[in-house]
């Protein structure tokens, strides 16, 4: 890895940032992405030729019926999966030309990810919870802290420190596992049914959140899968995906 740069230890596909200026290239760029599970005999196109484009400082809402390849796209923009083929890039980062462990830096460092059922681990309080990213990343015990707790704060919930997951609502879960996606200073935030399990007035706060991160940091881009289109609705461009394809 002596080629890799200092950072993040991916680089940037200079192809793809070319003439453009700087902030102007679109944040995701999808061309005939391919994603096909095989099970047994059986085949599924979960995404079949896919192209997306979306830029930065944008919220956009990923709409379309069950199984029509929405977690998939997701998994693919924040390199959980690899397509099998077509080519995808995000933040100028080619996602397939990179190793595992250059797929591992850029889930790391540049993409936050928020689950229909938070995912926080339930021995740990808020602020660790929040604080886990940037500890695995090097950072010392009391910087990490420090930082958990500013966005604690950020999100609402400065007097919730201390509690575990269990001593906490819906919504406030929800609010730790944002505050969580976003130590890392992501570029991209990527969201799977994040109201999926609260009921709609703490599914409306945690929407305005979400439109308010998108409009953080430096033109950052929040993407979000939803069944729900109240939801959908706050979003600044709402996507249709159907039988693995965009339908617009
Ligand atoms: N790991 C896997 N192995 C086999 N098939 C899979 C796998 N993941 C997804 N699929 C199939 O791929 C298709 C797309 O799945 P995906 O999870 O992307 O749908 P979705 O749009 O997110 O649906 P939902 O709204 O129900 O969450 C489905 O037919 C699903 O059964
Ligand atoms: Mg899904």
């Amino acid at each position: 890895m002596s080629s890799s740069p200092p950072e993040s230890g991916v680089s940037e596909q200079s192809q793809t940032v070319g003439a453009h200026a700087p902030g102007a290239r679109p944040m995701v760029e999808a061309v005939d992405l391919v994603r096909e599970y095989r099970m047994g005999e059986q085949r599924v196109r979960a995404l079949d030729g896919l192209n997306l484009t979306l830029q930065a400082r944008q919220f956009v809402s990923i709409v379309g019926p069950s199984g029509a390849g929405k977690s998939t796209l997701l998994h693919v923009l924040g390199a959980l999966d690899v397509p099998d083929s077509g080519s995808i890039v995000v933040d100028g980062l080619d996602l397939g030309s990179l190793s595992e462990e250059q797929q591992s830096e850029f889930r790391r460092h540049r993409v936050g990810f928020i689950f229909q059922f938070f995912n926080l681990i339930p021995t740990m309080s808020a602020w660790e919870n929040v604080a886990l990213p940037r500890l695995l990343d090097g950072k010392s015990l009391r910087s990490a802290k420090s930082e958990a707790i500013a966005l604690l704060e950020r999100v609402g919930l400065g007097d919730r420190e201390k509690h575990r997951p269990s001593e906490l609502s819906g919504g406030q879960m929800q609010r730790v596992a944002i505050a969580r996606s976003l130590i890392m200073s992501p570029r991209i935030v990527l969201a799977d049914e994040p109201t999926g399990n609260l009921d709609s007035h703490t599914g409306e706060s945690i929407l305005e959140l979400l439109t308010e991160v998108s409009r953080e940091g430096d033109g950052r881009l929040v993407v979000m899968v939803t069944h729900d289109n109240k939801a959908a609705a706050h979003a600044d461009r709402t996507i249709t995906v159907r039988d693995g394809k965009i339908e617009e």
